[in-house]
C-alpha cells in the first residue's frame, strides 16, 4: 500500500502540467426547473403531490397525432404482464358497456404496419403514452403553437412569375 502511494506520488510529479489546471466554474448561481437552486448533491423538499384532474371530459389535443391524455384516476389500476386494468373499459368490445372511447385503429397495427386482430404489443402499456393530468403550473416552460394557431406574416412581394 505504502509503495503504491509513493509511486502514484512520483508519477504525478513527473507528469507535465496541462495547459488549464482547474475547469472554471459558471458564475451564475445554480438553477434547475426541477430542482430549483437546491445544489446537486442535496437532496430537495419534495413538493406536494397534486391531485389527479378527475373531471371525466374528454381535453382537447394540441395537435393531431397527440395521444389524448387521461381525464380520470388511475389509481391502482393494474396495467402489467398479467393484466390491463385499461382494457376493461377501453377494449373494443368492451366500449359500448362502458362508455369509454376505444382504443383507436392506430393500436392494432405492429411496427411493421400489418394490422393485427387484437392490440399491438408495441401499444400494450397504455400509460407509455397516455397521461392523466393535474392542474400546476409547469415545471418548465414551453413554447409550443398549434399549427391551426400559426399566422404567417405576409412576405415580400413574389416576383412575377418567368415564362420559359
Ligand atoms: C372503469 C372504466 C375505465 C377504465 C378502467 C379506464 N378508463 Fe379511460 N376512460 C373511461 C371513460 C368512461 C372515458 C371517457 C371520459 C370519462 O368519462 O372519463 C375515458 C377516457 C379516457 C381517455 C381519453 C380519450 C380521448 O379520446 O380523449 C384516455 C386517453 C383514457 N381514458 C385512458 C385510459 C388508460 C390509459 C387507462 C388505464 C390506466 C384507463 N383509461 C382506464 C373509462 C375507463
Ligand atoms: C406508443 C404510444 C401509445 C400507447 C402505448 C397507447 N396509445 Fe392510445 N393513442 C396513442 C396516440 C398517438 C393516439 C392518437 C392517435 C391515434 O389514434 O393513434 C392514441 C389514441 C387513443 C385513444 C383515443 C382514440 C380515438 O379514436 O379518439 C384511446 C381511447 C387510447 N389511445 C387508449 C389507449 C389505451 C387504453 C392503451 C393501452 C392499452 C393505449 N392507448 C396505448 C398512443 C398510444
Amino acid at each position: 500500500m505504502r509503495l503504491w502511494i509513493a509511486l502514484v506520488a512520483v508519477c504525478s510529479l513527473l507528469a507535465p502540467p496541462g495547459p488549464q489546471a482547474q475547469p472554471t466554474v459558471p458564475a451564475e448561481p445554480f438553477h434547475d426547473g426541477l430542482r430549483g437552486t437546491t445544489p446537486l448533491d442535496e437532496e430537495a423538499k419534495p413538493p406536494l403531490i397534486y391531485p389527479t384532474e378527475n373531471k371525466d371530459v374528454i381535453r382537447g389535443r394540441a395537435y393531431a397525432q397527440q395521444p389524448p391524455t387521461i381525464p380520470h384516476k388511475i389509481d391502482g389500476y393494474q396495467v402489467d404482464k398479467n393484466a390491463n386494468r385499461c382494457l376493461s373499459c377501453h377494449a373494443r368490445s368492451r366500449a359500448a358497456e362502458s362508455g369509454a372511447v376505444p382504443i383507436g385503429v392506430t393500436h392494432y397495427a405492429d411496427r411493421a404496419g400489418t394490422t393485427l386482430g387484437t392490440l399491438a404489443p408495441r401499444r400494450y402499456f397504455c400509460t407509455q403514452c397516455h397521461v392523466p393530468q393535474a392542474d400546476t403550473k409547469p415545471l418548465v416552460s414551453n413554447t409550443f403553437t398549434d399549427i391551426e394557431d400559426i399566422r404567417v406574416a405576409p412576405g415580400p412581394k413574389a416576383s412575377p412569375a418567368r415564362r420559359n
